[in-house]
């Protein structure tokens, strides 16, 4: 077994090749479905509500997910323009949803009697998205997953569990792309969780796949959640649909809180111009199907990269500070010499809209229809001129404008206002 150090230094050195279809892919589902769902109040409702554990257990048993439920999880994951989906293949429950020969409390032994993760990845690969089981290392029905905290043979006892739990997922259903670890309570460092060990293991069942930061490694991503925070490494925001819960709420709940197509628009903007990627989560029914609340904005997202996803998906420039700032709220994108404009206000006045900030002349300007747009170098702005007053986005109102330069813009954020620029801070100010 390799050292720490000798391990992160292995998958670091692996770390681009390993990564670079998730880089491209930008966008990724995340699905919550388990016992929890039934129930519609939130995936810690057995902790939140301290629902006595032989209670909560027989929700197992009216565990009733529709026969293809998996495969309308994948063709809405597709039809957004997602590119991979996350299972919650056992949350936080205990209740595995494969044939598991580790955990007898599965929904083949129980409910259904299938094995649903097989039904996931069949689905996944039928509309051509790449897999990911989300597995948690905390668990509330084996009484181990709490006396592993101070007896010594409990923990022992766990961390096989949890080892033998992942090398299931990872032997029995083929090529697995990502590893989505989740809280890693109650044991507080990775050699009490023995992650250092079981990551290697797993890495030599799937040498391809990813793993992220929650198994107390830093492993391959950082998983900020609930906000887009973008990092120096790879990462990846993990987004409920609501911002309330992971797990199934119902539509007259969460629909007031749901993302509109154009806040997940602006999320990925985010994600695209910052280096990570975006893991939009859907809390599927009780039944297993697609919450209807999110059924359009990801239909919308989707009809919408279907035309601009040149200027989402691949290989970006990964920006931090203040990068193009232009008509006030719209950003961009940059792909080697080329800057798609992800453009909110499209006011043209007397036909001219400007993007300013820019002191180096674009070789053309044009909408992702190929349509030019005519323009000019006008002192720290780049004037567009006839611009046509309909907005040219008829799906979601953000058109992308795409400028090609024959070398990376030189561009400074309102150079004509020093005041902007002097870098005043409360220290240094006299007045
Ligand atoms: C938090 C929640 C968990 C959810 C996860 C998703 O860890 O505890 O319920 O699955 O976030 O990132």
């Amino acid at each position: 077994m390799l050292s720490m150090p000798e391990y992160l230094e292995q998958i670091a050195a692996t770390r681009d090749e390993r990564m670079s279809w998730w880089r491209e892919a930008r966008f990724g589902m995340f699905v919550h479905y388990g016992l929890y769902a039934q129930v519609g109040r939130n995936e810690w409702l057995q902790a939140c509500e301290n629902i006595p554990p032989q209670e909560y257990e027989a929700l197992a048993d009216t565990f009733a997910p529709k026969e293809g439920c998996c495969r309308e999880w994948a063709a809405l994951a597709q039809k957004a323009g997602a590119k991979y989906m996350v299972l919650t293949t056992r949350h936080h429950e205990g209740f595995s949803l494969w044939d598991s020969k580790v955990n007898p409390f599965n929904s083949v032994n129980y409910g259904p009697h299938r094995d649903i993760v097989r039904e996931f990845v069949d689905a996944c690969r039928e509309f051509g998205l790449k897999i990911g089981f989300y597995s948690s290392l905390m668990d509330w029905h084996n009484p181990d997953g709490a006396a592993c905290a101070y007896d010594p043979q409990a923990r022992r006892r766990f961390t096989k569990y949890i080892r033998d739990l992942n090398e299931e997922l990872l032997t029995n259903y083929g090529k697995i792309d990502i590893l989505w670890y989740d809280v890693p309570e109650p044991l507080q460092h990775a050699e009490g969780w023995e992650s250092l060990e079981r990551n290697q293991y797993l890495r030599s069942l799937q040498p391809h796949i990813l793993i992220n930061d929650r198994s107390r490694i830093p492993e391959d991503f950082g998983t900020p959640e609930e906000n887009i925070s973008p990092s120096e490494r790879d990462w990846e925001a993990c987004m409920t649909f609501n911002g309330i819960s992971w797990g199934y709420l119902d539509s007259a709940q969460a629909a007031p809180y749901s993302y509109s197509p154009q806040q997940i628009l602006a999320m990925l903007q985010t994600c695209t111009e910052r280096g990570g990627n975006l893991l939009l989560n859907i809390g599927p029914m009780p039944d297993g199907s697609v919450p209807p609340e999110t059924v359009q904005p990801l239909t919308d997202v989707g009809r919408w990269l279907a035309v601009n996803g040149e200027a989402a998906y691949g290989k970006f420039t990964k920006t931090y500070g203040n990068t193009h700032q232009i008509n006030g709220v719209s950003r961009s994108t940059t792909k080697g010499n080329t800057v798609y404009v992800w453009n909110k206000i499209w006011a043209p006045h007397n036909g001219k809209m400007a993007m300013g900030g820019f002191e180096t002349a674009p070789r053309s300007i044009t909408l992702m229809d190929g349509t030019p747009l005519s323009f000019k170098l006008q002192g720290s702005r780049i004037l567009l001129e006839n611009v046509p007053q309909e907005n040219p986005d008829p799906i979601l109102h953000v058109p992308v404008i795409k400028m090609e330069f024959d070398a990376p813009p030189v561009y400074r954020f309102a150079s004509y206002l020093p005041q902007l620029h002097q870098g005043h801070s409360p220290d240094t100010a006299i007045l």
